[in-house]
């Protein structure tokens, strides 16, 4: 992946979005539209991965037929909105390895503290994504990225739902060499770090929190 920010433009993908954006569309609904989203968005996030071949026998003949090179995907939820990615996600790549990434926010500092943080083993062998519905500030996302980078992984892709300009930036000047998919960039962040237009707050809308 080269380019650093990739909006999917699909029909099915822009239409799924506006029915979660609207704020009359309920948990459940909201869920399921986030599972099918996650199936399109895991697609475009997994188009350019390494392929090799490998010798097999059809009904008919032998072929060397394409299959994944290298080790198996690490895929990285930002908890807590990144499970609801996560899901759809392991539906495409049931074998990928999952790693889990908790950070909150200093009210003091305004610095992503970390609470949790569990990966896989060898991250700098495998295809690392890391998903995240909402890069808003961008400032968990960049420390987050931090944290991967730690642990060795330098091949990762971020891939998120809605992206804001500032985020996007954000991300760009601390991690470069990560590219970033989303279903859509917004106008802005509004004063409390909310996503404009947005869809609300991802966690709450997938979990029926608030
Ligand atoms: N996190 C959310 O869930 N929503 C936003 O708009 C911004 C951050």
């Amino acid at each position: 992946m080269s380019d650093h920010l990739t909006v999917v433009n699909h029909p099915l993908v822009q239409h799924k979005l506006t029915l979660m954006r609207e704020k009359s569309t309920s948990t459940a609904v909201f869920r399921q539209l986030l599972r099918e989203i996650s199936h399109l968005l895991a697609y475009e996030v997994t188009r350019d991965l390494p392929m090799t071949t490998t010798n097999i026998d059809t009904p008919l003949v032998e072929m060397d037929a394409p299959t994944l090179k290298g080790k198996k995907l690490a895929l990285i939820s930002i908890l807590r909105a990144g499970n609801g990615l996560l899901d759809g996600v392991m539906d495409l790549i049931p074998s990928a390895r999952v790693g889990f990434v908790g950070l909150y926010r200093d009210e003091e500092t305004l610095k992503p503290v970390q609470y949790y943080y569990k990966v896989p083993s060898e991250l700098n062998s495998r295809v690392v994504i890391a998903v995240d519905p909402m890069l808003a500030t961008g400032n968990s996302s960049a420390a987050a990225i931090d944290l991967l980078k730690q642990s060795g992984a330098t091949d990762i892709r971020f891939l998120c739902l809605l992206a804001s300009p500032e985020g996007v930036a954000l991300m760009k000047d601390r991690h470069p060499d990560v590219p970033i998919i989303t279903a859509a960039l917004d106008e802005r962040l509004n004063e409390k770090g909310y996503i404009l237009p947005g869809l609300g707050d991802a966690g709450d809308r997938m979990f029926g929190t608030k």
